[in-house]
């Protein structure tokens, strides 16, 4: 057939009208959820019209102008025509966008008290009255509240927000808001599976890709103002001065959005690129190379954060090697920092291969006896629970433990144990469901949010950090709603107390669109798909049943690891009796690690919340859940409604149809193919190896498999990424 020229402008208009009618994403979903095209919408287009007609920019400084650009571009797109700017007062401006320094004395006695409480990166979006006249006026004590503040306001006009009579007071509630990245030197990102890291080293330090611009922008949207650039499992040379000077080009980049930029310290690195032959911490020379190198640093990246380390941790270098402790270690480095205003992240993650203790207790026994002795410039990160990022894990006892050390939030983003970025899984659940855990370490109320945000125990100084899903991958994240966890991570950073259905909602409509059977719908999937994957993977409480390695896939057969504790066989623990860990008194007494009201609950099956059932108790195959159901029983129909649970998605799915472009339905619906078959593949490996112990059969309801055991166990992915 062949069109006419007419006709295929024709075509080409209806596409792109249809791509405007929602927040849809150009590119292939390389906007992010900042793709802005115009209101349609004529009230609420004239609304933000009136509003926005005369704008009092106040100002320059590189990061007022980046807020500067950001208001602009924003407003110019959604309302279809550029804004008029003005760098200096007139009574024609309906909206001023000024530092608290620069307004009137009124207008700064009548906000006193917002400004107090907005300290130097929170905003006011508020709707004043000047003259008789409504003016809205964005203000803030420094120049990121101003910035984190236009970002604020665009994102409620692509929500179609109303703006009549606004009053929005809004600052972080904790200080450190951190992307961990896992990249190494050559480009691969250790548990990355959106392709390659962004940062191009052999192109740096001259070659500034575009692109770490838009990475700046779509963080500083989001409030996130630092970024560990490099793997934890560190290379030395990323320290020395070739490698600084590309890192100080990134930096560059990154300064006007508000992010700094730190590194992973390799604690070997004196011996490694320094030629000495030790990394003693209390060895003169070491310490005195540390000091060197933070000079050379702070020479090329004045405003460098500082190092995060990973150290006697699975292989790392660190002070143990030389008989010295975590304290020593860090506190060496803080004090090389120290004159320049730099901190030592200090990880928590640590269990050793010749401690035979159950490794969920080690980093608590490790740590909570130095509560008191870092300096002040060191903070201690901790993973939400005490293993390793599982689809569910109790809290870390660590926190609430340590009131005299900043503890680091430390969630991961990329889905190591949680179907890479093939599978759809909304972590802000998962994250939720951690920062509202109650710890009992000061009564009632004493939540791991509160420990974070340092409102527990008074701390001067807090932090999260979310190991990044980052890659070059065109969207970025490999799958989709990957991006939705990225930018959930962000909003959770900024306040702990969001709950993920905002959050999954604020996510859709600037992602996608804001047509409210759309949102509705779609959000239940992103709410289900967490219980989902811990359904299909590891339901009741049972952890780290994937294959070795890669951890893709079930392998919960899987006992021949040099290390223990890196054998699913390990946490499970399933026999002709039973199935679980005993963590209680009885077995490895994890649970004293926690507050006597907390331990009393997870000590006993009865009172245990299900979810965490076998991750503290061994229990027999017919022991009895509070339904009736025996547990064998239980798990088989868990891992099945896993399975339903992405069906449900699927289903749910297909209303989104009409709502988005063909491609962007297309790409979701076919990776929640790909969850449905791995679903089943889990549910069916892991219901075949369990039930050759507990010898029952599957109850009804539970679909049989169609391969054997055999089958699964032969399966091999030597390619899986991330490893
Ligand atoms: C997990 C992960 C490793 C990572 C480690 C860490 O074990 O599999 O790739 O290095 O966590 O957090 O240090």
């Amino acid at each position: 057939m062949n069109i006419s020229a007419a006709q295929a402008k024709l075509f080409y208009i209806i596409g792109f009208l249809l791509v405007l009618n929602s927040n849809a994403q150009s590119l292939g979903g390389y906007d992010l959820w900042l793709g802005y095209s115009k209101i349609e919408d004529p009230a609420i287009l004239s609304e933000y019209q009136k509003h926005t007609k005369s704008i009092f920019f106040d100002n320059h400084s590189p990061v007022l102008d980046t807020a500067r650009k950001e208001l602009m571009r924003g407003i110019g797109r959604l309302l279809g025509q550029p804004p008029i700017m003005h760098d200096s007062l007139s009574l024609l401006n309906t909206m001023w966008v000024s530092k608290k320094m620069n307004l009137g004395k009124d207008m700064v006695s009548a906000l006193e008290a917002d400004f107090e409480r907005i300290g130097s990166e929170g905003f006011i979006i508020k709707s004043v009255t000047v003259n008789n006249k409504s003016i809205l006026l964005i203000t803030a004590n420094e120049d990121l509240g101003i910035l984190y503040g236009v970002f604020n306001l665009l994102q409620l006009m692509k929500m179609h927000k109303s703006l009549e009579g606004i009053n929005i007071v809004d600052a972080p509630k904790i200080q450190l808001r951190m992307l961990n990245h896992w990249d190494n030197l050559d480009r691969t990102v250790e548990r990355g599976y959106a392709g390659f890291s962004l940062w191009n080293w052999q192109k740096l330090p001259e070659y500034k890709d575009p692109r770490y611009v838009d990475y700046a922008r779509a963080n500083a949207s989001i409030g996130i103002n630092a970024t560990v650039l490099t793997n934890v499992n560190a290379n030395a040379l990323v320290l020395t001065s070739a490698y600084l000077e590309k890192v100080a080009a990134l930096a560059e980049v990154f300064r006007p959005y508000g992010i700094k930029v730190y590194l992973t310290a390799r604690f070997s690195a004196p011996i490694e690129i320094g030629g000495l032959n030790t990394a003693d911490p209390l060895n003169k020379d070491v310490i005195e190379w540390w000091k060197e190198r933070a000079e050379l640093i702070y020479k090329v990246i004045p405003d460098f954060g500082g190092f995060l380390v990973k150290a006697n941790s699975e292989g790392q270098p660190g002070p143990q090697n030389y008989g010295r402790s975590h304290v020593d270690g860090a506190n060496m480095l803080a004090n090389a920092l120290r004159p320049f205003n730099g901190i030592v992240i200090w990880r928590a993650f640590v269990y050793s291969e010749e401690d035979a203790t159950d490794r969920a207790k080690q980093a608590f026994k490790e740590f909570v006896p130095y509560d008191g002795k870092f300096l002040d410039n060191v903070l201690v990160q901790v993973k939400n629970g005490p293993i390793d990022f599982q689809p569910r894990e109790p809290f870390h006892p660590m926190f609430g433990t340590m009131p005299n050390t900043p503890l680091v939030m430390e969630f991961q983003i990329t889905q190591e144990y949680l179907g890479f970025s093939s599978h759809l899984v909304f972590l802000p659940k998962l994250f939720e469901e951690v920062l509202d855990a109650e710890t009992y370490r000061k009564g009632k109320n004493a939540t791991v949010a509160k420990v974070i945000d340092g409102s527990l125990f008074n701390k001067k100084i807090s932090g999260m950090a979310g190991v990044a899903n980052i890659g070059n991958d065109l969207n970025w994240t490999g799958h989709p709603f990957a991006q939705g966890n990225w930018y959930g991570y962000g909003r959770l950073a900024w306040n702990p107390y969001l709950s993920s259905e905002t959050v999954a909602e604020e996510w859709l409509r600037l992602t996608y669109s804001n047509n409210s059977e759309f949102v509705e719908a779609v959000k239940k999937i992103m709410i289900i798909s967490r219980e989902a994957v811990v359904n299909y993977m590891t339901p009741l409480g049972l952890h780290h049943l994937m294959d070795t390695g890669h951890h893709y896939g079930p392998g919960p057969w899987v006992s021949d690891l040099s290390r223990p504790e890196w054998n699913p066989t390990y946490y499970h623990k399933a026999d002709k009796e039973g199935i679980g860990f005993d963590r209680t008194p009885s077995g490895s007494n994890a649970t004293s690690q926690y507050a006597s009201e907390i331990a009393k609950i997870f000590n006993y099956p009865e009172t245990c919340p299900e979810e965490y059932l076998l991750w503290f108790h061994h229990l027999p195959w017919d022991y009895k859940l509070k339904n009736g159901a025996i547990l064998w029983d239980a798990i088989a129909l868990k891992y099945q409604e896993g399975v339903y649970g992405v069906e449900e998605m699927i289903r749910i799915w297909e209303q989104a149809r009409t709502y988005i472009s063909v491609d962007q339905f297309n790409e979701v619906r076919m990776l929640l193919e790909i969850q449905l078959k791995e679903a089943k593949w889990w549910r069916n490996a892991c219901l075949l190896y369990f039930q050759t112990f507990s010898g029952r059969e599957l109850p009804p309801g539970v679909e049989l498999p169609d391969e054997n055991l055999e089958f699964y166990q032969s399966l091999k992915f030597p390619y899986a990424p991330g490893n």
